[in-house]
């Protein structure tokens, strides 16, 4: 056994936030497993390690929560996102019924027109600003109903559900201020998300109907609102955003899909490989784990470094270059893998994918005027993005 590199940097500092590509390779470069003393945790930079991790669920579990603090993993205990097998297997099936490639397809139509109009009006506008006029929409009207939450939680989503995001980092000054927004989203799942006051139909409601079939404990139902609230927003618009801003620096890659857009589907996994809109989850270790001669004993937290996965050098040729033709981009880790892989990924791309279809069809190319990052402990965004397009 040999002892772990270890590391001084601090992943989740406000600069390396803004731009974490040099520490992650930095880390990369150290090891397969690298100590963070800033963190007290593991960190595994690498693709290898990473998608080894999200398959091995009994050594890397989930149930112990996968935030990087106790005090969330605390609160968001039985929830999907933070169970392992069998009862995941039971609650997965719960969430996932809405969100099958079958029960989508009768969204298809609707996402396509809504779509093809919202894109028709900012093409007509010139300039518009990507982040806040064109990728919130489809998960901000669409979705949001279709979840079916009381119409007077719903204008707070938008700033719960990044805070979410704040409370699965390290205690540091965004995480302390995120969690009492994030306690009234709770708040609002036990009290507000209940029988009587969801939209019949909705998906919201489906939990409970799961619970009346006897599927589900009841007791679960508050944590699982949780899992259609805080992933379904901001990942898939910060994705949306990434990607034109994307295409906006890189015109030749816009012209190869406008020729051909069949590419489409690939284009958005390579957005999502080089922006991962979720950089980091955590894993308990559960019993002592070797790699590469370090051992991970049991009871320590290892960070799951998606971002830098999606851009190792060692599983990726020309890791920083965005190219639609690549062709293992469907291999990248942004929706993880394995058991707890996006169960809304197919939904996520839907949205993307037809908000491009319907530029590729109106726009020859976007001259970026403006760029802001979002700063979010997992989260990685950008918050303006004002492009003219011609
Ligand atoms: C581009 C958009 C999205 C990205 C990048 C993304 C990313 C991810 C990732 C990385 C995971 C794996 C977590 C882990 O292994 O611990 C995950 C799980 C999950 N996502 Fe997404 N997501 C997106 C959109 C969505 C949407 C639209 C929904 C809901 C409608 C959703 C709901 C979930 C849920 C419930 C899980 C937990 C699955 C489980 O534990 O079995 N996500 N997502």
């Amino acid at each position: 056994m040999t002892t772990a590199p270890s590391s001084a940097v601090d992943p989740f500092a406000t600069e390396t936030l803004l731009d974490p590509f040099p520490t992650y390779r930095q880390l990369r470069d150290q090891g397969p497993a690298v100590w963070l003393k800033a963190c007290g945790m593991f960190a595994l930079p690498r693709y290898a390690e990473v998608r080894g991790a999200l398959e091995d669920w009994q050594l890397f579990s989930s149930a112990g929560g996968v935030s990087m603090n106790d005090e969330m993993n605390q609160k968001l205990k039985g929830g999907l996102l933070c169970s392992d097998p069998p009862n995941h297997n039971v609650l997965r099936k719960v969430i996932e019924r809405p969100l099958t490639p079958r029960a989508l397809s009768v969204l298809r139509e609707r996402v396509t027109t809504e779509a093809e109009n919202l894109v028709e009006r900012l093409v007509a506008k010139g300039t518009f600003d990507v982040a806040t006029e064109l990728s919130p929409y489809l998960p901000v009207s669409i979705v949001s109903e279709l979840v079916g939450l009381p119409e007077e939680g719903r204008e707070r989503m938008l700033e719960w559900a990044p805070a979410n995001f704040d409370c699965f980092g390290p205690i540091n000054e965004r995480t302390k201020a995120a969690f009492p927004i994030v306690g009234e989203m709770i708040h609002y799942a036990f009290n507000q998300c209940v029988p009587g006051k969801l939209k019949p139909g909705g998906w919201a409601q489906m939990i409970w109907d799961a619970a009346d079939r006897g599927e589900i404990d009841p007791a679960i139902c508050p944590f699982l609102m949780n899992d259609y609230m805080g992933p379904s927003l901001d990942t898939t618009i910060f994705a949306t955003t990434s990607a034109i801003w994307l295409f906006a620096q890189n015109p030749d890659q816009w012209a190869i899909v406008r020729d051909n857009p069949s590419l489409l589907p690939q284009a958005v996994n390579e957005a999502i490989r080089i922006e991962s809109p979720i950089q980091a989850f955590s894993r308990y270790v559960t019993r002592d784990h070797e790699i590469d001669g370090v051992t991970l004993p049991a009871g320590s937290r290892a960070i799951l470094l998606f971002g830098s996965a999606n851009r190792d050098e060692r599983k990726w040729e020309d890791p920083e270059g965005f190219r639609v033709m690549r062709r293992e981009t469907n291999e990248h880790l942004g929706f993880g893998f394995g058991e707890h892989q996006c169960v809304g990924n197919n939904l996520a791309r839907m949205e993307i994918r037809a908000l491009l279809v319907a530029l590729t069809k109106r726009v020859k190319g976007f001259e970026l005027h403006e760029m802001e990052r979002g700063v979010n402990n997992v989260l990685r965004g950008i918050k303006k993005c004002v492009v003219s397009v011609h």
